[in-house]
């Protein structure tokens, strides 16, 4: 199974973005963590980051074929991108939203999610874990679903 693990906008400032929501963890630090874990389950993953909406649309479009599933974290894109969105639902690959921080729990603009319609499911509020918490569900979803 092949994971395409994507990240949104200030992603790559974590561990000096704001650590009290955020937590100390970079996203290297995170990489890593996951790396580990997917190696256990002889699962092969991927990361990439961008801050620009129309990079993270052309990566979801070359993951045609080359991925099984798509993990992301939209970041701010959660929540006001119809192109992120429409790219997941075009594509045809299972995708997985996921969010360091309970989203549900702040602001009122961060309640909504445009691209969690195009989602098989989210994990939100686990920190770096979110990011475990994804790739098990994505495992485990492959495993009810083959
Ligand atoms: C985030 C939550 C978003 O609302 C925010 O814009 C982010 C990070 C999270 O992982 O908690 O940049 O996606």
């Amino acid at each position: 199974m092949k994971v395409l693990f994507l990240n949104g906008p200030n992603l790559n400032l974590l561990g000096q973005r704001e650590p009290e929501i955020y937590g100390s963890m970079t996203l290297s630090d995170i990489e890593d963590m996951v790396c580990q874990h997917a190696e256990k389950h002889k699962v092969e993953v991927v990361f990439y980051q961008s801050n620009h909406e129309g990079e993270l649309v052309t990566q979801i479009h070359q993951a045609i074929g080359n991925y099984d599933y798509i993990i992301l974290n939209a970041a701010a894109y959660t929540h006001t991108s119809i192109a992120i969105k429409d790219a997941i639902t075009g594509v045809g690959i299972n995708a997985i939203e996921i969010h360091l921080t309970n989203v549900h729990a702040r602001e009122s603009y961060r309640r909504k999610s445009i691209i969690g319609q195009a989602c098989v499911g989210n994990i939100s509020g686990f920190g770096a874990s979110s990011y475990i918490l994804g790739l098990e569900a994505a495992i485990l979803h492959d495993k009810a679903n083959s």
